[in-house]
């Protein structure tokens, strides 16, 4: 009887303590929002926005004044022989015009490649060139199957809205860029990009809110280990000297 209890005392420990670490692990899994998403090279932007297909995500910084716009294009789920690109047409939608962000991991050297080119036709070579506005600070990594293009980029001054377009593709043999697919979302992956949207508004209303729900978690958690230990402690040391009362101190130590 003794023993069982115990057992199961220190079972029910276990679970209050290890059962917050699991559901903290599946909520960074399945990560819904890219606002809870923190990058590993310490890099932080104003701003994010879920784009609505190929599991793709924006975060980025805008100076309006200054026109500098810094981006991160992450696209999750994604096979290292793949390639990415995101871009802005600055001439009309979609794909033709598009100045485009791309990147790919050499599968000789395993190193990520990221570079710029410049979109003129369906059938496109996607040669290295210049974009009709600078870049600067571009780079690329791979890991836990994502892929992202970093990039610093100068826009005119008090430009607020642009057409950016992402996309995935096969690398072909000899790391040549493949042709994407034809399917639903490859032809939708293009969309008006606010720069000055309520975004960062929204974004940052959620964070602070998410933070609050995290602080009373805590509090509470601090609170109810700080009374209900002290209590159980107590219990279990002064009343199991009553012998008579042998179960009573254990369902105590449990409430
Ligand atoms: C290997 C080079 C590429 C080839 C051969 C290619 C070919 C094509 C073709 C033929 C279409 C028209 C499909 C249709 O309307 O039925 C298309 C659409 C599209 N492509 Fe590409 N593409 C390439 C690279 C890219 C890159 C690098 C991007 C992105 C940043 C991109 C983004 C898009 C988007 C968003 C559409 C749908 C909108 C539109 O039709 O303009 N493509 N592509
Ligand atoms: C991949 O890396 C190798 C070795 O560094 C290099 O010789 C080759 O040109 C690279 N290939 C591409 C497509 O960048
Ligand atoms: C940008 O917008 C601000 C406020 O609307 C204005 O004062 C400024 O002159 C504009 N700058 C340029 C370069 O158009």
């Amino acid at each position: 009887m003794f023993l069982s209890s115990r057992t199961i005392f220190v079972g029910l420990c276990f679970l209050f303590v290890l059962a917050p670490c699991f559901t903290r692990a599946t909520t960074n899994e399945v990560q819904v929002s890219c606002d809870s998403h923190n990058f590993n090279n310490g890099k932080h932007f104003r701003s994010c926005v879920d784009l609505p297909v190929l599991d793709s995500f924006l975060h980025y910084s805008y100076v309006r004044e200054t026109g500098v716009l810094e981006v991160a294009y992450r696209h999750t789920n994604i096979e290292s022989s793949s390639w990415i690109a995101w871009g802005i047409n600055p001439t009309s939608k979609g794909m033709i015009g598009a100045q485009t962000l791309l990147a790919y991991r050499n599968s000789t050297s395993g190193f990520m490649r990221a570079y710029t080119s410049s979109i003129n036709g369906y059938t496109p070579m996607l040669q290295e060139g210049p974009l009709s506005f600078r870049v600067t600070q571009l780079s690329a990594e791979y890991l836990n199957r994502e892929m992202t293009i970093f990039a610093t980029m100068v826009w005119p001054s008090n430009t607020t809205v642009v057409n950016h377009l992402w996309q995935d593709g096969p690398l072909k043999e000899g790391d040549r860029l493949g042709m994407h697919a034809m399917s639903g979302n490859h032809l939708k992956s293009m969309a008006n990009l606010d720069l000055l949207s309520g975004q960062v508004m929204t974004t940052k209303a959620a964070n602070d809110n998410m933070l609050l729900v995290k602080s009373i978690h805590g509090l509470v958690n601090a609170v109810c280990w700080g009374i209900f230990i002290p209590i159980g402690v107590m219990a279990a040391r002064y009343m199991r000297t009553y012998k008579g009362l042998d179960p009573t101190w254990f369902y105590i130590l449990i409430l």
